[in-house]
C-alpha cells in the first residue's frame, strides 16, 4: 500500500486511558502538553481525525502552512454546523467507509476504505500526516501497521478506570493481528506538571 509516513499524538492517563468516558471530551493535561500537540502538527501535510474525536473535542484542526484537514466516518453523519467547517484553514477531505459520501459544502468527499483514503492523500502529495486520534481510527491504523511515530504524553498524575474508557488502540477488544513494535527516540520528563513526553519509532 503506498501511503504518508505517519505519526500519531495521545495523551494517556497512568492506566493507559485516552479519556475517563468513550464521550468525555480530553483537556486533563497540561498547557504544555497543549504546546506540544500544536508543534507535532507543523510540518504536517496533512491532519487526521476520527468522526468521534471531532465532535468530542470540537476541532477546527489549524496548524502553520494549512495542512489538509482530514476527518473519517463509517456512517457519513457529518453535522454541517460543526466549527471545522466554518473555520479558515487547510482544505477539508471527508472519508465515508460505509455510508453515502458526505455533502458538506466546501469539503471534498471520498468513499471507500481507510487504507484506500491514505493512498489517495499520497496522489495528492501528502507525505507527512499526523494524526490525534481517537482510539477506533489508531486501531485501524495499528491494524494496518501503518503507524510510523508515536508521541504520548504520558500523564501518570490521573486514574480513570473504566472498562468502556478507550486506550490508543480503541475500546480493549480483541488482539491486534501481530504485536507492533517501537524504539524510543525522544523522552522529556516534566516535574513542574507530572508528564513526561515520549516519541517512539516503529521498528522495521
Ligand atoms: N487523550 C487524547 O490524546 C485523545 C486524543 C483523541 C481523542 N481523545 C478522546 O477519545 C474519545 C474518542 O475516542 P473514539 O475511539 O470514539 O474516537 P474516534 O476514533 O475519533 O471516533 C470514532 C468514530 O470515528 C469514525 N471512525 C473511527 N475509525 C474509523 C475507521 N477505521 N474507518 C471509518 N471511520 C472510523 C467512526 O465515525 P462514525 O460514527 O461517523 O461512523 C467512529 O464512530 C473522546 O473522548 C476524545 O476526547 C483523546
Amino acid at each position: 500500500m503506498t501511503r504518508p509516513r505517519i505519526s500519531l499524538n495521545f495523551a494517556i492517563s497512568a492506566d493507559g486511558k485516552i479519556s475517563s468516558v468513550a464521550k468525555r471530551p480530553s483537556g486533563w493535561t497540561s498547557a504544555d502538553d497543549h504546546a506540544r500537540l500544536l508543534q507535532l502538527r507543523e510540518g504536517a501535510d496533512a491532519l487526521l481525525v476520527g468522526r468521534g474525536t471531532l465532535e468530542a473535542d470540537r476541532m477546527t484542526l489549524k496548524a502553520p502552512g494549512d495542512p489538509l484537514r482530514c476527518v473519517v466516518s463509517r456512517s457519513g453523519n457529518f453535522d454541517p454546523a460543526h466549527p471545522l467547517f466554518h473555520t479558515p484553514g487547510g482544505a477539508i477531505h471527508l472519508l465515508a467507509t460505509n455510508g453515502p459520501a458526505p455533502a458538506i459544502p466546501g469539503t471534498t468527499a471520498h468513499r471507500g476504505s481507510l487504507a484506500d483514503f491514505l493512498t489517495t492523500l499520497s496522489t495528492l502529495g501528502v507525505q507527512r500526516l499526523h494524526c490525534e486520534g481517537g482510539g477506533e481510527l489508531a486501531r485501524e491504523l495499528a491494524t494496518l501497521d501503518a503507524l510510523d511515530e508515536i508521541h504520548l504524553t504520558w500523564a501518570g498524575h490521573t486514574l480513570f478506570g473504566g472498562r468502556s474508557a478507550p486506550t490508543i488502540s480503541g475500546v480493549p477488544a480483541e488482539f491486534l493481528p501481530a504485536s507492533r513494535e517501537y524504539e524510543l527516540v525522544h523522552f522529556d520528563p516534566r516535574p513542574q506538571t507530572g508528564e513526561c513526553f515520549l516519541s517512539y519509532r516503529r521498528q522495521r
